[in-house]
Order: structure tokens, then sequence, then C-alpha cells
């Protein structure tokens, strides 16, 4: 029996992440570690507490609370740390960028800080292709664990920081971290700011999709439970002090995104609109993965079309879920001309 701390897990991951591990692990007990920022939403977690309640505990706190974040590790003496939270909507960052260096950076730090004075055993870090920057559209290249850091945006420098952080404590403590590199996610219980859901929910609304103008921009996608599954994999057998590239080498543009979504709704292109690029919009970011693949036997398994029509008939069947957190949709996606 073990016990697993999560932070962020009111999120999109993280929730999915909760509900994985108490579904798969009858044993394990889960704390829940989360701000409740405008991104965190105990709703996606309802059905945990009704069906998992005795073996999981939420607590409200801020991953740069050292007192609170040592006082329950203390308490429970967790056998992994999970840190998911972060502040994490690129549009968001350019209109304030502070929020994002506080949370995701010294955040990281004083939670690793309070791990260290803990003694944790394990402290695993998630983390983002952005931090290897762009590549060209039609680049040959991939991005190794070995790739340099490139970030061109405040969310990708704050998550390039946090992991440069991570490392440190490592190297320079002997602190027991593992990081995971991971696509873009897709799944349930999306944050409607994010691409997929917003275009599903604007659909379900009768309204059209903005796109931006460099709709050709491309994504490598993960649904997020195959991600989840990774994440298990580097826990149970990565390497302390390894890091791990996580994503599946699918590729699809805004425009295809979009494009498969008239399809499912069965409308046509008038319901496309652009609109100009956030500043700094990377042109394509693509893991190479072959590492996890070959050293801890991680394959994704979702078929992404099989994956995205599932995605959508849930933003269809669950707007009791999504309604409520429209009105948290403060960010103007034009704020910035
Ligand atoms: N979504 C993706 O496609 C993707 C891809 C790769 C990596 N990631 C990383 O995965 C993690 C989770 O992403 P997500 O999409 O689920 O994000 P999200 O924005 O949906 O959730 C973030 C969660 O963190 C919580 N949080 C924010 N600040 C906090 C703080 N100071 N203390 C405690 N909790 C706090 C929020 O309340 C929320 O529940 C992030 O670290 C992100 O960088 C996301």
């Amino acid at each position: 029996m073990a016990t697993i701390f999560i932070t962020g897990g009111a999120g999109f991951i993280g929730s999915n992440f909760v509900r994985y591990w108490l579904q798969n692990y009858p044993d394990d007990c889960v704390i829940n570690y989360d701000l409740l920022t405008y991104a965190g939403n105990l709703a996606s977690l309802a059905d945990v507490e009704q069906d998992f309640g005795e073996r999981y505990l939420f607590v409200r706190g801020d991953i740069g609370n050292y007192e609170l974040a040592l006082h329950l590790f203390q308490q429970y003496k967790p056998d992994w740390v999970v840190n998911f939270a972060a502040e994490s909507h690129n549009s968001r960052a350019i209109v304030n960028p502070e929020i994002f260096y506080q949370t995701n950076v010294l955040g990281t730090q004083r939670l690793l800080q309070a791990a260290r004075d803990a003694k944790l055993a394990r402290f695993h870090h998630i983390s983002t292709c952005e931090v290897y920057g762009d590549l060209a559209l039609d680049s040959d290249e991939r991005f190794y664990e070995n790739s340099p850091y490139r970030p061109r945006t405040p969310y990708n420098a704050s998550k390039a920081a946090a992991d440069m952080a991570v490392r440190a404590y490592h190297e320079t403590f002997g602190l027991p971290v593992t990081i995971s590199n991971c696509a873009n996610n897709y799944g349930p219980y999306q944050f409607p700011e994010k691409l997929i859901p917003y275009f599903t929910i604007r659909l379900l609304q009768g309204q059209k999709m903005p796109l931006y103008k460099s709709s050709h921009n491309r994504r490598e996608w993960i649904h997020v439970i195959d991600h989840c599954r990774a994440i298990e994999s580097v826990l149970l057998h990565g390497q302390i002090g390894e890091t791990y590239n996580i994503g599946t080498g699918l590729e699809l543009d805004i425009e295809a995104v979009a494009e498969l979504l008239l399809q499912i709704f069965e409308l046509d292109d008038s319901y496309k609109t652009y609109v100009e690029d956030r500043p700094g919009h990377d042109r394509r970011y693509l893991l190479d993965s072959s590492k996890i693949e070959s050293q801890l036997g991680w394959q994704p398994q979702i078929d992404f079309q099989q994956g995205f029509a599932e995605t959508v008939a849930w933003y269809r069947q669950n707007s009791a879920w999504w309604q409520p957190l429209l009105r948290r949709l403060a960010i103007n996606e034009e704020a910035w001309k």
C-alpha cells in the first residue's frame, strides 16, 4: 500500500491521473494538493470523491507554501510526489507572465525544498515538449531528452526553469527526481480555453471557431490516459535523475483539428474564422519518445481518430461540467493587439 501526493490534481491532466491511479491501484491512497485557481475544478473529481472517498484526500494549498507542504509530507510520508501544478495556458502568460514564474518556478522550488527536508523517496516533475522551443514546419528534426532548451514564451520559459530547478535539487542535494516532458494532451476534463475543448464547445453553442492565422502550425497529440500510463511507467520503472519524453509522433495542424470537428458536427467552412496569432506562437514541436518506449516499454495505446471522437462526444454529453467554466474564460485572445 502506497501513498501518492499529487499537486494540481484538480486540473485537466491531474484529475485524470487521480482517477487513473485510484482505479488501478486499489490499495493505494491519493492526496490531491491543489490551490484551486481558475483552472482547478473539484467537479472534475465528483465521481472520485464518491467512489474512492476513503482512499482519497483533497487539501487546498499552494505549491509555494513550503510550511504546509512540509507538514503534509511529514504527516503522510508519501511514496511519490507528482508535481502537475502549474499555470499552463500560453495566452494567459502573455497577458500576465508574473504568475507563471511565481507558480511554475518559485512554487516548484519551494515544493522541492519541502520534499528535500522531509527526505521523500521520490519527486516526479511533469513538464512539457515546449521547453525545447519550436521547429520549422519542414524540419526533419525531433527533440531528444538532451536537446538544448530554447523556450520562446513566458510559459515555456517558466517550465524550462522549473526543470532546471528539479535537476539542480538532484545534482546538488541528491533529491531522487524524475522528469517527463509530454506532447499536447487531449481528452475529458480539459479547461475550455485550450484548443480542442474551446473549438468543440464553440461549435456546440453554434459559434464559429477562431483559428490563429498561422493555422498550419502543428502539434503532436496524445490522449491524456496514454500520458497517465506513461507517468505510471516512469514512477514504477524510471531511473532516478532521468528525463523521459512522452509523445505519439502523431502531428496535426490547427486547420486539421478544425476540419475533423467540422466533419463530426457535419458543418461547413463558414464555421471557421481567422484571428491574429498570439505573440511568440510556436510553429511546431515533435518529440523523440524512443527512450521511454525502449527502456520502460511504454507505448501509446489510444488511436487518435477514436480518442478524438470520444473526447468530442464527452464534451457533448457533459455540458453541465463545462457550462459553469465559461464565465471563468476571462482571457481575450486578442488582448495583445
Ligand atoms: N495540457 C497539456 O497539453 C500539457 C502538455 C505537457 C505538459 N503539461 C503540464 O502538465 C501539468 C498539468 O497541465 P494541465 O493541462 O492539467 O493544467 P491545468 O491548468 O488544467 O491544471 C493546473 C492545476 O494546477 C493547479 N494550480 C495552479 N497553481 C497552483 C499552485 N500554486 N499550487 C497548487 N496548485 C496549483 C490549478 O488549480 C489546476 O488544478 C502542467 O505542469 C503542464 O505544464 C500539460
